[in-house]
């Protein structure tokens, strides 16, 4: 019982003592990550969050035992100062296993002329590896309208097997709207880290429901996009990937917008960029093309505002150019369009918001399975 008397006032001192010096000794940690984004055969972008301003690094060590030690800078400035931090790596060897930590410095007060720094957080070792120039297979899982209830998605996750898949798509509306941060990070980014993502990239792709909120003009500060789009193509094993994003779906001057909506404009914008993608040597020589964007690009006599703006603007384009397949979500059941039946050629799937998709593409074909929250495949597509 003395010892704990002893303990106490012990403790009551030393708070006393650090409070009258004006030591700030709440504790400064790493909240949420990290998760890796845009991974390419030499770069990859790590983002992670602080409790605290921080200034961002990373250390990174290669398989022959070089270590770097990375902070990225703008205009001048060298990144840092917030609480959600990104990190560019660049100059990486295609094929190659990195082992990364992240580095975080506490900024106790920022002034103009005096800078304090508090604690230094040097994270554990993780490892990720970048993509050989050249592959003859792919894998990938899809989520998409998960709408803030990772659970599911933590089901789902429990139940297989995570190291197999060589990245992850989010296929949009993983978040009802986008207010608060705490949206994006209870709603799934802590589910996939705590999965895959500090080991795995994944890609997340805009819904309508990315599109609301104040905040959703911010998403861009916690994820990395190729070419800083939320629209872009990259290549992985033997696919050819374009990424689309199909904006909000009532019309611009709908009342729920308060006059704050200018997705036709933006689609018309995609539109000039997609006409030059599918013109790409990349697109055309590639073994398959694969096309995900959250809404189905279908015909169809009776849709949204925006689903009908897709379909015959985007549509005829992805037929012309020989698309082989079309993820997609938005309707919340599944369906699957034989290439015939689509009205464009090409093979859509349509996830709904309780299942998964588990694809793998060689050379031959493209194979997808449609996995319940417990794992169990609900149907299997193969595409020649
Ligand atoms: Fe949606």
């Amino acid at each position: 019982m003395k010892k704990i008397i002893t303990l106490f006032i012990l403790s009551v001192v030393f708070a006393v003592v650090c409070s009258s010096q004006g030591i700030d000794n709440d504790n400064f940690i790493v909240t949420h990550g990290p998760w890796l984004q845009n991974l390419s055969s030499t770069g990859v972008t790590i983002a992670w969050a602080t409790n605290k301003p921080a200034i961002p690094g990373i250390s990174i060590t290669g398989t022959d035992g070089s270590k770097r030690f990375i902070r990225n800078s703008h205009y001048g400035n060298v990144d840092g100062g917030g609480m959600e931090h990104k990190v560019r790596v660049e100059g990486l060897v295609p094929g190659t296993a990195y082992k990364y930590a992240l580095n975080s410095v506490q900024v106790l007060k920022y002034q103009a002329y005096r800078v304090y720094y508090g604690d230094t957080l040097s994270g554990k070792q993780l490892t990720f590896v970048t993509p050989p120039e050249k592959s003859d297979k792919v894998t990938f899982t899809i989520f998409n309208d998960v709408h803030e209830l990772s659970g599911k998605m933590g089901s789902y996750l429990q139940h297989n097997n995570i190291p197999l898949q060589d990245f992850y798509f989010f296929n949009g509306d993983m978040i009802n709207y986008l207010q608060e941060p705490e949206q994006l990070y209870r709603g799934f980014i802590d589910t996939a880290v705590f999965y895959f993502a500090s080991v795995k990239p994944f890609y997340y792709i805009r819904g309508n429901h990315e599109a609301r909120g104040y905040a959703a003009r911010d998403l861009k500060n916690y994820f990395d996009y190729k070419d800083d789009r939320f629209y872009y193509s990259f290549d992985m094993g033997p696919v050819h990937f374009v990424v689309l994003d199909c904006g909000e779906d009532k019309p611009d001057n709908s009342k729920e917008y308060y006059g704050l909506a200018d997705f036709d404009t933006y689609r018309q914008e995609e539109l000039v960029w997609l006409k030059e993608e599918l013109k790409s040597e990349a697109f055309r020589k590639a073994v398959h093309r694969i096309v995900m964007i959250h809404m189905p690009v279908v015909k169809a006599e009776k849709q949204n505002h925006a689903m009908t703006w897709l379909s015959t603007n985007f549509g005829p384009l992805l037929r012309d150019a020989g698309v082989d397949m079309v993820f997609s979500a938005h309707i919340h059941r599944n369906a699957y369009y034989e290439k015939d039946k689509s009205g464009y050629g090409y093979a859509l799937l349509v996830n709904s918001n309780n299942s998964f998709v588990e694809v793998e593409a060689d050379s031959d074909r493209i194979k997808a399975l449609v996995k319940d929250v417990e794992g169990k495949t609900i149907s299997e597509y193969i595409i020649k």
